[in-house]
C-alpha cells in the first residue's frame, strides 16, 4: 500500500497576531491546510479568532475550523460563510447522538467536511455510534485552550485503536506536535497533524513543516 501523504495544518493560535497576514504567507507554500482555533472563553478558558478576525485573513490554503466552543451549532452557521474545507466540533460540547449527527449533516450541507474532536480524557467509545458518519476524527494530544503545551503520549493508544477500526478515516492530532512527537503520531496512525508553536517559533517554516511530514 503506498504511504499516505501526511497533511500538515499549521495552527495560527501561536502566530504573531500583529502580523497575521505575513505569518500566514510564510507557511502558504508548504502547508496543506490552515487551522483556525475558535475559542469562546467558556468551553475553554481562552478566547480566540472570532469570525470578524478570520474574515480578514487572505489565503489560498483550505481553512480547517476547530471549534472549541459550548454552542457549536451557532458557530457552524457563522463559519460556513467562509466556505472552509473542514469544520470540527468537540464531542464534549454536543451531548447526544442526534445533535451530533444533525451538526455533522449541517456542516456537510454547507460544503465542508465534518470533523469531531475528542479531548485527551474522552474515550473513543464516547462517539461509537457516529464514528462511521464523520469525515475527520481529531484526537487532542493536549487539553485544548492554549498553544505551547506538552504532548500527552497516552492518547497514542486511542489513535492506534481508531486507525485499527477505521482504516480509511482521516485522523488528525493536535497539541504539542513537533519533530520529536510527529513520528509517534504518524506511527500510531495519524495522517493529519496540527502544529502551532513548533512551526511559528521556527525561522525556517518550510523546513519545520517538512520535518513534521518526515520528509
Ligand atoms: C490548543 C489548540 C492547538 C494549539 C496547538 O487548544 O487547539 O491547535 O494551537 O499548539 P501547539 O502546536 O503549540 O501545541
Amino acid at each position: 500500500m503506498p504511504k499516505k501523504r501526511v497533511l500538515i495544518a499549521p495552527s495560527i493560535l501561536s502566530a504573531d497576531i500583529g502580523r497575521l497576514q505575513e505569518e500566514v504567507k510564510s507557511i502558504e507554500s508548504s502547508a496543506d491546510w490552515l487551522q483556525i482555533d475558535v475559542m469562546d472563553g467558556r468551553f475553554v478558558p481562552n478566547t480566540a479568532f472570532p469570525l470578524s478576525l478570520v474574515r480578514t485573513i487572505k489565503t489560498s490554503l483550505p481553512l480547517d475550523i476547530h471549534l472549541m466552543v459550548e454552542d457549536p451549532d451557532s458557530f457552524v452557521r457563522e463559519f460556513l460563510e467562509l466556505r472552509p474545507k473542514n469544520i470540527t466540533f468537540h464531542a464534549e460540547a454536543s451531548k447526544d447522538t442526534n445533535s451530533r449527527r444533525a451538526l455533522l449533516q449541517a456542516i456537510r450541507a454547507g460544503g465542508a467536511t465534518a470533523g469531531i474532536a475528542l479531548n485527551p480524557e474522552t474515550p473513543l467509545s464516547d462517539i461509537e455510534d457516529i464514528l462511521g458518519a464523520v469525515d475527520l476524527l481529531l484526537i487532542m494530544s493536549v487539553h485544548p485552550g492554549f498553544g505551547g503545551q506538552a504532548f500527552i503520549p497516552s492518547v497514542l493508544s486511542k489513535v492506534e485503536e481508531a486507525r485499527r477500526r477505521f482504516p480509511a478515516l482521516m485522523i488528525q492530532m493536535d497539541g504539542g506536535i513537533d519533530d520529536r512527537t510527529a513520528p509517534l503520531c504518524i506511527r500510531a496512525g495519524a495522517d493529519n497533524l496540527v502544529a502551532g508553536s513548533f512551526i511559528f517559533r521556527s525561522q525556517d517554516r518550510a523546513k519545520a513543516i517538512a520535518s513534521l511530514r518526515g520528509s
